[in-house]
């Protein structure tokens, strides 16, 4: 990898980087972000020429995204190939099954409650084209049991003070059976010490006729 790629990458989400190495989004022709914030995972694609649709609730994130990308310098004809739309991803902003990849970095937990995660899973995942990836990071209480408090309706309260749902080791392993999906790698999460833990989801969705095998 050359420094100029390295640059595409250096706010990239690890694991995402992880999925890039493996080589498994190299013909990556589609993207929607959903959450897309500062678009910190965007460059990377958006160089590529790949359609990218940035989606996120808050002006505030594009006018981030514009700034980010800018100091890129990564040219207008690359920037040409990305959207942003001001949306919520539970009331459906985008068009079904039509995006190879769907990128959810750490929004899942913004959920209300429980039916409000549902919501917005649902949302997300129904981006997704047949044999297309889901990649999702997500807050969870693995490995921090006991520390959050439950405030109901699988929201906590954090020791930073932020309020937050979470999903647990069974949720998460749930999760994309009721989706009817594919996992492309086992659930990972990482715990930040006394803080909070993130959870990984690699989906893939199944191809047209295809049915996953469990
Ligand atoms: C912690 S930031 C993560 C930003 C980016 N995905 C990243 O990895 O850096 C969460 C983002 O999710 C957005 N968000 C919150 N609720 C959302 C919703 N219901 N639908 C779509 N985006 C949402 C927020 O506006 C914020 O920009």
């Amino acid at each position: 990898m050359n420094v100029p790629e390295l640059d595409l990458l250096r706010q990239t989400d690890i694991y995402l980087i992880d999925q890039i190495l493996k080589g498994r989004l190299d013909g990556v022709r589609r993207v929607v972000d959903v959450g897309a914030g500062s678009g910190r995972n965007l460059p990377w694609f958006v160089e590529r020429g790949a359609r990218v649709t940035a989606l996120d609730p808050r002006p505030e994130a594009f006018e981030a995204m514009d700034e980010y990308l800018q100091a890129l310098d990564l040219g207008p004809s690359a920037t040409a190939g990305l959207e942003r739309v001001l949306g919520r991803i539970e009331d459906a902003p985008l068009e079904r099954g039509s995006a190879d990849l769907v990128i959810c970095n750490a929004v899942l937990h913004f959920a209300a409650g429980a039916s409000g995660f549902e919501a917005m899973l649902r949302g997300a995942w129904g981006l997704v084209a047949p044999g297309g990836m889901f990649f999702a990071r997500l807050a969870s209480s693995v490995g921090v049991e006991g520390g959050p408090v439950p405030l109901g309706d699988g929201r906590f309260l954090l020791p930073d003070e932020s309020e937050r749902y979470l999903v647990d080791a069974r949720g998460l392993e749930e999760w994309p059976d009721r989706l009817g999906a594919e996992r492309l790698e086992p659930v990972k999460t990482t715990v930040v010490s006394g803080l909070r833990a993130m959870s990984t989801w690699v989906l893939r969705a199944p191809g047209d006729g295809e049915t996953i095998r469990r």
